[in-house]
């Protein structure tokens, strides 16, 4: 009798490492402008209820032992929860963002503030446009880099040279696609998910030589911001509302985590975008408010 092993079986055993994430509540959130196409101020948004899930989220985060740390809200500055467009902490550099909207303008400054208070300065500033996370995304010790809506092809020189970390350029095509971190998500330090359709084709043959086995998301796992997901290597933290995806995600012996953030979806965000991974390796955050 031959020994076969089991179809359910992963390939591989995923491990987590525990992270240190930063993010912002939701105290100040509304719709009141559009610089997406998810936005629509005609639609009614319920703070109270975005800073539920937001509550959820964050103890998602911690029940798995990651560490959360919060940043203090500003008022008018409704899209502050969506953290991970706050910068960028990655080869122990911190750089704070420079937004494509007057909107957001003001968030790149108490980002920079939060984070120098925090002891990650000194806090980078670039001269290009740069939308922090959701369009720098770090895989292993190199940083996939959107453009095409938000942040600027050439900016990712930029950040290349501070952080010295090789920067791969991914052109994004689809405005409900604007920003990289609502195409693709990074898995482990070798693996990602995503959307082909949100990206011109020369960046698909450049994801496709990269990522052989990625796992392809489909056109209702996109819709629903499915690849806006986090994870700890094992450990997905993501939409409830992506069958697919959790399935396939299931498959590759990941854990899908699936939460709601209904609410915050009508900015054009999802749990991603609420959440800012904190990199340094030789600094202690010491920012903990609330
Ligand atoms: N309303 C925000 C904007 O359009 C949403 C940002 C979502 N964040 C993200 N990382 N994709 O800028």
């Amino acid at each position: 009798m031959t020994m076969t092993s089991p179809a359910f079986a992963p390939a591989t055993a995923r491990m987590p490492r525990l992270r240190t994430y930063a993010m912002t509540p939701p105290i100040h959130y509304t719709v009141t402008y559009a610089i997406n196409p998810w936005m629509d101020p005609s639609t009614p948004v319920d703070t109270d209820r975005a800073i539920a899930q937001w509550l959820a989220l964050r103890e998602v985060y911690e029940s798995l032992g990651h560490s959360v740390h919060v940043v203090d809200p500003q008022p008018g500055l409704p899209d502050m929860v969506y953290a991970a467009n706050g910068g960028l902490s990655a080869g122990n550099r911190t750089i704070a963002a420079r937004f494509a909207f007057p909107e957001r303008g003001p968030e790149g400054d108490h980002y920079a503030d939060w984070f120098e208070a925090g002891g990650l300065g000194p806090v980078h500033r670039t001269d290009g446009i740069q939308e922090g996370e959701g369009d720098f995304l770090v895989i292993g010790d190199r940083i996939l880099a959107g453009t095409g809506f938000r942040t600027h092809r050439d900016t990712h020189a930029e950040v290349a040279a501070i952080t010295g970390m090789p920067v791969t350029t991914l052109e994004l095509i689809d405005p409900r696609f604007y920003h990289l971190d609502t195409a693709l998500g990074i898995l482990d330090d070798e693996h990602i998910a995503y959307y082909p359709p949100a990206f011109s084709s020369a960046s698909r043959s450049v994801l496709a030589d990269l990522f052989p086995d990625a796992i392809i998301a489909t056109d209702a796992d996109a819709a629903v911001l499915g690849l806006n997901l986090v994870s700890d290597g094992l450990h997905v933290v993501m939409t409830d509302a992506a069958p697919d995806l959790t399935a396939a995600l299931r498959a590759a012996g990941y854990e899908p985590i699936g939460v709601d953030l209904s609410e915050l979806l009508k900015g054009g965000g999802g749990i991603k975008c609420c959440t800012l991974e904190l990199r340094s390796t030789d600094k202690e955050v010491a920012v903990h408010t609330l």
